[in-house]
């Protein structure tokens, strides 16, 4: 079936995970892939912007959308074959990220787990190669289909045509707003070894003792819960600033001013810094504009406490970026998409 129904007005407040109150002057919500061909065709909605969303857990909607939002609902998991090294597995765009993890477990496929409750959808997934405690999606992926919005045409991307990066990809660079993407298929290998090795999961394996994949998908679980918001009480877009990367050199210089910085060697030589720790070193951890806030366990997420704009989110955004560069003269870049 390729027809679809054009709504209009949309609200799209359940739709982003800021809770912000805004609406959208159409919607689609897609439940076939072949609905999408069929939207490239529709005289009505010529011309008009297109807006994806997912989970909406990387967005920030600062005003009404004056175009269609497309609402991904394509569903299905599978396992759909297997190498020598690996088992290959395929979902739909608009299956829940963390219901999707726990599945691929639930199967006896491990692989996936130190992703667990990662607000979102599969689709959304490749589109900032989420990542967390020692793992990146990337790494992890192994192709997806996706459709061009203004041809209706569909297109398989690899792992090298996605040109994955640090919360990176093609889709948020040369690609972005282009594409829909309807399913992904990720590589499992048959072969597990434990990801263990960040400090907050290594503690909470060395209390339970134990280290199978179920033991750190709970762990994973555990330190998300007791550092981050859940978003369907406090909204927010998970952390809100990548963290920076720095030369060797600029590092060292700042080393000297402030020894307790966080950082990480990157296998280049640069160093990552902690976002986090420079955003609390300057003191905004708690801190409000209007019901706009900064997390009071997680100086990188922002929080929107309750009737607050996506224009107050960026106000205080613009506030934190002015005093971390103020204090360390570096330069901190948003992770979610503005509209
Ligand atoms: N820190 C502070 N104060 C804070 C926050 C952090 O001093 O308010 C320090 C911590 O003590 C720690 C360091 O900064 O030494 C790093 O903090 P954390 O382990 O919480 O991780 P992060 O670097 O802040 C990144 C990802 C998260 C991911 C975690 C775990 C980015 C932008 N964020 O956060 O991803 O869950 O590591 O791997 O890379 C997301 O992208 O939305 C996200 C939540």
């Amino acid at each position: 079936m390729s027809e679809f129904e054009l709504l209009f007005d949309y609200p799209l407040l359940a739709h982003n995970t800021f809770g912000f109150d805004v609406r959208a002057k159409y919607a689609v919500r897609l439940t076939e892939e072949a609905q999408i061909p069929a939207l490239a065709r529709d005289t009505r909605i010529e011309g008009v912007s297109r807006l994806v969303l997912g989970g909406g857990s990387n967005v920030v909607l600062t005003r009404n959308f004056d175009g269609v939002a497309l609402l991904v609902e394509l569903r299905g998991r599978h396992v759909i074959g297997e190498d020598h090294d690996a088992v290959f597995v395929e979902a739909g765009a608009g299956e829940n990220w963390h219901e999707f993890v726990a599945w691929t477990l639930s199967q006896g496929l491990p692989g996936l787990e130190n992703l667990a409750l990662i607000p979102g959808t599969v689709g959304a997934a490749p589109i900032q190669n989420i990542g967390a405690y020692g793992l990146e999606m990337g790494e992890r992926f192994e192709r997806l289909r996706a459709i061009e919005l203004s041809t209706g045409e569909t297109r398989e991307f690899d792992r090298d045509a996605c040109a994955f990066g640090y919360r990176d990809s093609f889709f948020k660079r040369e690609g972005r707003g282009r594409f829909v993407i309807v399913s992904v298929t990720f590589r499992l290998p048959k072969a597990w070894t434990p990801r263990a090795d960040y400090a907050d999961i290594a503690r909470v394996l060395e209390t339970s003792g134990a280290n199978d994949p179920q033991a750190i998908f709970d762990a994973v679980v555990a330190v998300r819960q007791a550092k981050l918001p859940d978003w369907r009480v406090l909204g927010n877009a998970g952390s809100f600033f990548k963290n920076p990367v720095v030369s060797a050199t600029a590092f060292g210089a700042l080393k000297a001013r402030e020894p307790e910085v966080v950082s990480y060697k990157q296998p280049d030589g640069q160093f990552k810094l902690a976002a986090g720790w420079l955003i609390d070193r300057c003191g905004w951890k708690g801190r409000a504009i209007g019901a706009a806030a900064v997390h009071d366990r997680q100086a990188l997420v922002l929080v929107n406490r309750g009737g607050a704009s996506g224009a107050q989110i960026l106000e205080l955004a613009d506030a934190i970026k002015r005093d971390v560069h103020a204090r360390f003269a570096i330069e901190l870049e948003a992770e979610p998409v503005c509209l």
